[in-house]
């Protein structure tokens, strides 16, 4: 069995060190040896330490690799839309299985990859897509298949899970966390697709399309990062008996006609610190999925890291490899339910909102008037004096409200108007809430 390995960074160099010292093993899981036909990489003369391989092996040009008669296999760890769209969907096409970890590529344009898969009758296996090395979503894709899936909420990005958390356990700033996570190389120089989330948006679509049985898109998602997250919004959370996370959530629903739809989204939240994702800290992922029969499952590990994926891209080689020598094909993309993706606006959640008003009587009928007017539930109210001063008529008071589960449109409109209400001197936070009631 022969592979093409397309990079050889932070994952393909452990792939490459996995291949090497598993060998043996690997050989008897397949029933065939394992070899590596060539390595394409950007630059063949970089320094690559002592990686167990044949420098010969390298290459600049990864579509004449994947071309080449001896390769049965190509695993693409590179990463981006193109060049590796077009490597993918050629290799697929020619009838060879394809591993990838490229998420953005899946989400972007996942159709693709698998329309290519099944013209051409290859396998196309991207466990390492999402949450590294935690094995999840194969569980979707085989176990969970005889059960109906109602929703997913996950932890799936290592690096705000690592700023939120050191937030929450010093006081913290999101400025002062990002840098530690930067220093200790969690973070990257870039860290836009993680802390605006992107990279966990891609992969709520991955997690969504294989729940649902649905084509959903990174464009699908409704996506908000966590860089306006405050130590005061930490400290609120922590008041509540919460804590803060960026949540993906994707979750059937109904529309207005009673037609089941999906919606997809991934913003900060506060959960409450007895909610399974609560105590998930560090860079650690964990995917919490509610199914019907099955009831509540949870997934835990390392969601990324050179070795921890490495793990997930060679599990999946191990099956392609065996599906081939056997003549067989995994089952193909599920996507017969077709769901329509609910916008944002219908997706259900609660608001906890933070507001400086002006102590006086009347002040809480009026903004109790505001959240009746858009038919959003109150759930709690705490006041207490502003910023910890005082407390007395005349001055500013600090007011919480939590609201009961209503669409997020609603919940929006709320807060608009309640910033226009001369009372209202600001709306100093507002941040959902889930996994309560
Ligand atoms: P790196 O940046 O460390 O490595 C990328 C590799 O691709 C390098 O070897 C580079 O070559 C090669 N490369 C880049 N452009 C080209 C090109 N045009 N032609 C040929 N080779 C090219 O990335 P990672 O290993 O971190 O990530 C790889 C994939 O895995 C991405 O899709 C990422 O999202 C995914 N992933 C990564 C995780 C992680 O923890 N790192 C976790 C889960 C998924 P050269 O070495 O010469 O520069
Ligand atoms: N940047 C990603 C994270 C890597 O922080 O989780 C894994 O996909």
């Amino acid at each position: 069995m022969r592979l093409a390995l397309l990079g050889c960074g932070t994952v393909g160099s452990e792939v490459i060190r996995l291949l090497h010292e598993q060998s043996a093993d690997l050989a008897a899981r397949i029933g065939a040896p394992l070899e590596i036909a060539g390595i394409a990489v950007r630059r063949v003369g970089r320094d690559r330490g002592d990686l167990p391989v044949d420098p010969d092996l390298f290459t600049t040009d990864p579509l004449g690799l994947i071309k080449r008669d001896d390769v049965d296999v190509v695993v693409e760890v590179v990463g981006g839309i193109e060049p590796a769209r077009t490597w993918l969907v050629e290799a697929l096409r020619a009838g060879k299985s394809v591993v990838t970890a490229n998420k953005a590529l899946l989400a972007e344009d996942g159709a693709a990859l698998h329309d290519a898969a099944a013209e051409g009758g290859a396998d196309l296996y991207y466990e390492a897509s999402v949450a590294g090395a935690i094995p999840l979503l194969r569980p979707l894709r085989e176990s969970l298949h005889g059960d109906r899936i109602n929703r997913v909420t996950g932890i799936v990005n290592g690096t705000t899970n690592f700023i939120l958390s050191a937030m929450d356990a010093t006081g913290a700033g999101f400025a002062e966390a990002l840098e530690e996570a930067t220093e200790l190389g969690y973070a990257e120089a870039d860290p836009t697709a993680d802390v605006e989330g992107f990279d966990a948006a891609a992969k709520a679509a991955i997690l969504a399309s294989l729940a649902f049985h649905t084509r959903v898109g990174a464009a699908d998602v409704h996506r908000e990062g966590i860089t306006e997250v405050t130590a005061a919004d930490v400290a609120s959370a922590k008041a509540m008996g919460c804590t803060i996370k960026l949540l993906c959530i994707a979750a059937r629903g109904a529309d207005a006609a009673g037609r089941e739809t999906v919606s997809v989204r991934v913003h900060p939240a506060m959960i409450p610190l007895a909610h399974p994702l609560a105590s998930v800290g560090d860079a650690f992922n964990a995917v919490f999925v509610e199914a019907e029969a099955a009831g509540q499952l949870m997934f835990y590990g390392r969601g990324a890291g050179g070795a921890p994926t490495a793990s997930a891209v060679l599990g999946d080689v191990v099956a392609v490899a065996r599906n081939r020598l056997a003549g067989a094909r995994a089952a193909s993309e599920s996507a017969y339910a077709d769901l329509a993706v609910r916008p944002m606006g219908e997706a259900l959640t609660r608001y906890h909102i933070s507001l400086d008003v002006a102590d006086r009587p009347g002040v809480l009928e009026a903004v109790a008037g505001v959240f009746a007017r858009h038919d959003v539930s109150i759930a709690t109210v705490r006041q207490g004096p502003a910023g910890g001063g005082p407390a007395g008529q005349g001055s500013d008071a600090d007011l919480v409200i939590v609201t009961h589960v209503a669409p997020d449109a609603a919940l929006a409109a709320t807060v608009r108007e309640l910033r226009g209400l001369d009372i209202v001197r600001s709306v100093a936070s507002v941040l959902r809430v889930e996994g309560g009631q």
